[in-house]
């Protein structure tokens, strides 16, 4: 599963980049919104900083507009997948955009009969909203495991991205549901490395290694 950052965020990007486990960035308005800065400059930059697919979403309703939009923003970078939401006038701008060959991302899904909409439409990505869904009290894992099962039998080769992810558990349960890429906030990402274990063990070791060094210098 590729993990990708959530977020429009030039320092958050390049402090996950160099884990080395970085596979691409997901952006929407709300995130480009938080930098404050000229939206184009901001996805030229994480284009540039990252090697892996970045998406970029449209900010049109209408048909037409979105697939002229689309098609603008791909030719930002090769790596750019245009995301467009999970509407008639997505769809049918998606599927002119599929036809050019450019690379989308079908968004705001919450169910599977819209994932399969994604899927017949030729998209690269489909990405369900797990966290939005948890939040009106249903089952956003429950809806992630059925596009994936789906996707599995129909044969579909769109990557399903496990979207709104608030906690590392919603990643490890998106792996195990099959998902082909997690994109989760900062917050999530570095969440993942931790474990209290590893700080005791890793404390304990140093404190050993220091008493060792100690010992021989006062023997020597
Ligand atoms: C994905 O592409 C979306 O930008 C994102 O995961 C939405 O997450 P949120 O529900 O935390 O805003």
């Amino acid at each position: 599963m590729r993990l990708f950052l959530d977020t429009a965020s030039m320092e958050e990007i390049r402090e996950i980049n160099r884990w080395g486990v970085l596979s691409g960035v997901t952006t929407n308005p709300t995130l480009v919104a938080r930098e404050h800065q000229d939206a184009e400059r901001v996805w030229k930059e994480i284009l540039a900083e990252v090697d892996g697919d970045v998406s970029l979403e449209t900010t049109v309703l209408e048909a037409g507009a979105m697939y002229e939009q689309g098609a603008d923003l791909a030719q930002m970078g090769p790596n750019a997948v245009i995301k467009v939401p999970m509407t008639p006038d997505g769809l049918k701008a998606g599927k002119r955009l599929v036809e050019d060959g450019i690379r989308i991302n079908v968004t705001l899904v919450f169910s599977p009969a819209q994932a399969i909409l994604a899927a017949e439409i030729g998209a690269y990505i489909v990405s369900p909203f797990l966290g939005r869904i948890d939040d009106v009290a249903s089952d956003g894992m429950f809806v992630l495991r059925q596009i994936c099962e789906i996707y599995d039998v129909q044969g579909y080769g769109t990557q399903v991205l496990a979207a709104s992810l608030r906690h590392p558990m919603h990643v490890v349960e998106a792996a195990l549901a099959g998902a082909h890429i997690a994109t989760m906030p900062y917050e999530v990402f570095t969440k993942l490395v931790k474990h209290p274990l590893t700080d005791i063990g890793l404390n304990q070791f140093m404190k050993d290694w220091e008493a060792l060094q100690k010992e021989l210098k006062e023997g020597a």
